[in-house]
């Protein structure tokens, strides 16, 4: 019998056993899992294998379609927020990336907090908490006074097309011009969210000549090699254009309901910027449910990645990159996770729980939700399982900069932590 959502909410105590039961609603016996048992020195920890969300279940919400490295499908926040938490509960990302848990979350009526050491993530997640009307954004656009003979010291030319440029350097005075005065405001945030999206991609619908997708960044010596192989030039693009184009397409299916929600949450959540092990300003006992993705090894450099998106910010991507875990062995990154985890359980509330997914390095032949499970363990939480969740892959993904596609399969694994008395 699936248990009510009410009684497990009222359940403050309820034990490791009746978590697992909720996650797959009292059916582990009839879902067609495959479970096997891990053994942890002593303690035995199941590992339950099989397709708990597909990405065509229930369609994301188009909010979500803003590029990060390495970020999850909202499907995967969702199963969790969903069976663990009521509306008015406060769910939080340590590294919220471009901040698919936190949006996940509001829309779903539920309190946020978000953290990410690199500020670009609050720029692309707080906007879409307050998402304004298109007219509103056509409107400010129209605005905006764009300096046909703007220039930067910067050379972007091997980017963008000289009128193109001038557009796009108009646009971040003005951006910079609000936010010194204090005047910026949702609108701007919105547009200076899809503008920094739009900087560089792949096809024409980005202010850039053909490069790589907009989450990587070219050097511009490489950008002026790829412009000598294809035998392209920027061509002009319209900048206003173009990003009331993208604001369409991320307003295209949000519900009523769901801009209630926002409403309702976005002005009370909470975005940080500091390193996932020392977030002195959230309280203790205060997060119901933690769903994170944590940076591992150096195979995605976050920080270089955005070196556009960060001047296009006035962000100094070189002194971010020096504050993000960037570890090229697993002691290093065990013992930074070792803080992270001594600092979710602080702040998760008693009953609270952490689902940590972890990728999948398979050139390392490296299970990483063997090496979460003592961390957290440590911390003080008990391990409630190990999902893995193998879904039949409809296009090539890449996660931890691995292609991930070699049996065919997107796998995702999800080690879950409860903060049981
Ligand atoms: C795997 S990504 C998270 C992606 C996220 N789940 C999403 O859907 O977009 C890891 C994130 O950790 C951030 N990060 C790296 N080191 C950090 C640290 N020490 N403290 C906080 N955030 C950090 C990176 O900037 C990156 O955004």
């Amino acid at each position: 019998m699936p248990i009510p959502p009410r009684t497990y909410a009222r359940n403050r105590r309820a034990s490791t056993h009746h978590l697992i039961r909720r996650l797959f609603d009292g059916r582990v016996a009839r879902t067609g899992l495959s479970i096997e048992s891990l053994n942890f020195g002593g303690q035995q920890i199941l590992r339950f294998i099989g397709e708990f969300w597909t990405s065509k279940q229930r369609q994301a919400s188009s909010l979500h379609e803003i590029s990060y490295r390495a970020c999850f499908k909202p499907q995967l926040p969702r199963f969790f927020i969903d069976r663990l938490t009521q509306p008015g509960e406060v769910v939080y990302d340590p590294f919220m990336g471009r901040g698919t848990t936190p949006i996940e979350a509001a829309l779903l009526g539920r309190n946020v907090i978000g953290n990410d050491a690199n500020p670009l993530s609050r720029t692309f997640t707080r906007p879409r908490l307050h998402p304004p009307s298109l007219e509103d954004i056509a409107r400010r656009i129209d605005r905006i006074k764009i300096d046909k003979n703007a220039s930067s010291s910067l050379d972007l030319s091997m980017f963008y097309h000289a009128r193109t440029e001038a557009e796009i350097l108009s646009l971040r005075r003005y951006l910079a011009k609000r936010a010194a005065s204090r005047g910026e405001d949702d609108i701007d945030r919105w547009i200076r969210m899809v503008a920094t999206n739009r900087l560089t991609g792949h096809s024409n619908g980005f202010f850039s000549v053909y490069t790589l997708p907009p989450n990587q960044a070219m050097s511009a010596e490489n950008q002026r090699r790829i412009n000598r192989s294809r035998k392209q030039k920027p061509e002009y693009r319209d900048v206003k254009e173009l990003v009331l184009r993208k604001t369409k397409s991320l307003l295209r299916n949000i519900s009523d309901e769901q801009k209630e929600a926002l409403a309702r949450v976005g002005g009370r959540a909470r975005f940080l910027t500091s390193d996932a092990g020392r977030t002195r300003s959230i309280a203790d006992n205060s997060v119901q449910l933690t769903v994170t993705s944590p940076p591992f090894l150096d195979t995605v450099n976050y920080a270089k990645d955005n070196w556009l998106r960060s001047w296009f910010n006035s962000v100094n991507w070189e002194e971010v990159a020096g504050r993000l875990t960037v570890v090229r062995s697993i002691e290093v990154w065990t013992h930074a996770m070792a803080r992270v985890f001594q600092e979710l359980y602080r702040i998760t509330s008693p009953d609270g729980v952490v689902a940590f997914e972890v990728g999948e390095i398979r050139k390392r032949n490296l299970k990483l939700d063997e090496v979460v499970v003592p961390i957290g363990i440590q911390a003080g939480f008990r391990c409630a399982g190990v999902l893995i969740n193998q879904q039949k892959f409809t296009k090539t993904s890449n996660i931890w900069g691995i292609k991930n596609n070699r049996a065919g399969t997107n796998t995702n694994r999800i080690v879950v932590f409860h903060k049981s008395e």
